[in-house]
């Protein structure tokens, strides 16, 4: 009698454990219990059954397509640290995301069946005039840092597109038309809030973590936390810029060499104050300039540039603006409105970057280079920022190693339809391999990231690639943040 109750109840127990785990079955497979995991996220969270979704995902390469499992958009520290943690627990891949820029699309995680973690909404911008700091959200775009800061009377150094991210973009560098003056954006980070792969929020800077304040200046796009905050330093915006133009004849090959002569000679001893583009492709040369202060300045600082250079085919413009309307100008958005509100302006691109050091391009190179921008089929742009001043100044606690440029090219196709990626990736390819093998250093610039880079590992982050390694493993030990060129735990 008293066997048989005990067998009775050990059999109800063991009803319930069935049945309890076959509801638990049923009820929550691996989506369901994703989402109710992130049930208690206080931002937006879309899957792909959302009519939202589909365009929350197309961000601003389409030659490469990735679907994720779901986007949380997260409102503050908390949301990203419950993200993590449902992750985390349901053996998930994260990846954060601020402006969806990446070249590869690593704001999706360059794979599909992923959490993206966008920040967009972790937008929060507060200056300090008197510290001359100013705390920004990691999801803000370029063009809002710029309208908010510049209200206050301040820039940062960073790119022009209004539209990038200021996350992956200060992460990875971030060069822009202030960094002969001020450094890259990386340079400027006082200190950082981080979500590590525990969860956890890190306060990140020179003295706290200070190992990770160095990988995050540089090589911290997607590889150790997902960064929420930023400190940035902060420079007062000067009361008047120049803005400079000018244009070269591209069909005579005389000039072409005496324009690259004197960008390789005169550029390098230029005021800091002074930016250079300089931009070549099938049919036209010319330079794009920003001069931080007036007109006349401007002017004086270009005159032995342009006594060397070749005869302009226009006369130069050097405009004098605000620095606002420079940044509007420069962004080369369609309109004011884009560049505080900006958009995505999907197109199907493949980009190389190759860094010049030394003398810069030999004659040679440049023919070589001109020659392939006659002959490609797919349309072909090569860019070159100057670098030197601020940009070159050695920095043991940044993680930016470019720091001997003289100038760094972006050679970058874009295209009009899908059929075209095969084509056009495999022609610059094929032509930056061999272009970078024979004529120019061998790094390459981590925020043009390009997935098809052998040796990418020592073109990114040169020497201290392995002291980056031992930084992940320590902070990030199961490679919770990765995608295809994040730095990994073992070399
Ligand atoms: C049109 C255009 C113009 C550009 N102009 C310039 C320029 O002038 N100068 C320049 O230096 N670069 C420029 N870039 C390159 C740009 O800096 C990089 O693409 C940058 O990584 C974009 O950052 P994002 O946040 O928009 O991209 P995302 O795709 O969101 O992120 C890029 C990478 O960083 C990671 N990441 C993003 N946010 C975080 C975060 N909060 N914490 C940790 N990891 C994160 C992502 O996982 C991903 O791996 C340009 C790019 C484009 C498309
Ligand atoms: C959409 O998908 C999520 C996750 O699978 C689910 O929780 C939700 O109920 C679905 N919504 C609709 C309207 O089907
Ligand atoms: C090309 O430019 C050089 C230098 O300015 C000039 O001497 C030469 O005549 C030009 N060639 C042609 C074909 O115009
Ligand atoms: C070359 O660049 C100029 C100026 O940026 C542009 O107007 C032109 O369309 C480009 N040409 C080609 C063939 O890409
Ligand atoms: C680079 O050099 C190799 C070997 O000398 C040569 O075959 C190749 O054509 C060169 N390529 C370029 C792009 O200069």
């Amino acid at each position: 009698m008293k066997l048989i109750k005990q067998f009775d109840i050990i059999l109800l127990l063991l009803w319930c454990i069935l049945s309890f785990n076959f509801i638990e079955n049923i009820n929550s497979g691996p989506i369901s219990s994703l989402s109710s995991c992130l049930s208690s996220i206080e931002g937006p969270v879309i899957y792909p059954n959302d009519t939202l979704f589909p365009s929350l995902i197309i961000d601003q390469n389409i030659r490469v397509n990735y679907t994720p499992t779901v986007l949380v958009y997260a409102i503050d520290n908390k949301d990203v640290q419950k993200a993590v943690k449902c992750a985390v627990e349901l053996k998930r891949d994260i990846v954060p995301r601020s402006g969806g820029h990446s070249y590869e699309k690593y704001g999706l995680g360059g794979r599909d069946n992923v959490i993206v973690l966008d920040l967009t909404f972790v937008n929060g911008i507060t200056i300090n005039s008197e510290t001359e700091t100013a705390k920004i959200g990691a999801g803000n775009r370029l063009g809002n840092v710029y309208n908010q800061l510049n209200q206050a009377g301040f820039l940062i150094p960073a790119g022009l597109c209004p539209s990038v991210g200021i996350g992956g973009h200060a992460l990875g560098g971030g060069f822009g038309y202030y960094s002969r003056k001020y450094g890259l954006a990386c340079d400027n980070i006082i200190s950082m809030e981080m979500v590590n792969a525990k969860g956890e929020i890190l306060q990140v800077d020179s003295i706290l973590n200070s190992d990770l304040y160095i990988a995050l200046r540089g090589a911290g796009g997607g590889s150790y936390g997902i960064v929420t905050y930023f400190v940035f330093r902060i420079h007062r915006t000067p009361p008047q810029v120049t803005y400079m133009e000018l244009a070269f004849n591209r069909a005579n090959m005389t000039q072409v060499y005496q324009l690259f002569d004197t960008f390789n000679e005169v550029g390098p001893l230029l005021d800091d104050g002074i930016a250079l583009k300089m931009r070549l492709n099938k049919s036209s040369l010319s330079i794009t300039g920003l001069y931080l202060g007036p007109c006349a300045e401007a002017q004086n600082a270009m005159k032995e540039f342009l006594s060397k250079a070749p005869e302009p085919i226009s006369i130069p413009k050097f405009i004098p603006q605000t620095f606002y309307e420079s940044v509007e100008t420069l962004s080369k958005s369609p309109n004011k409105y884009e560049v505080v509100n900006p958009v995505h302006h999907p197109n199907f691109f493949k980009a190389k970057s190759f860094v010049v050091k030394g003398k810069g391009l030999t004659r040679q190179a440049i023919k070589v280079l001109v020659d392939f921008l006659n002959g490609a089929s797919c349309k072909i742009l090569a860019s070159f920022d100057l670098f030197g001043g601020a940009a070159n100044v050695y920095d043991s606690s940044s993680s930016f190693i470019h720091r001997d440029a003289l100038y760094c090219i972006q050679m970058e196709s874009d295209w009009e339809t899908k059929e075209q990626n095969t084509k056009c990736t495999d022609e610059i390819n094929e032509f930056g391999r061999n272009f970078q093998l024979n004529f120019t250093s061998d790094e390459s610039y981590q925020d043009f990231i390009d997935r098809d880079l052998d040796d990418w590992q020592t073109r990114y982050y040169g020497n201290i690639f392995g002291k980056l390694v031992k930084i992940k493993r320590k902070y990030d030990p199961n490679n919770l943040f990765n995608f295809p060129q994040s730095i990994p735990v073992q070399v």
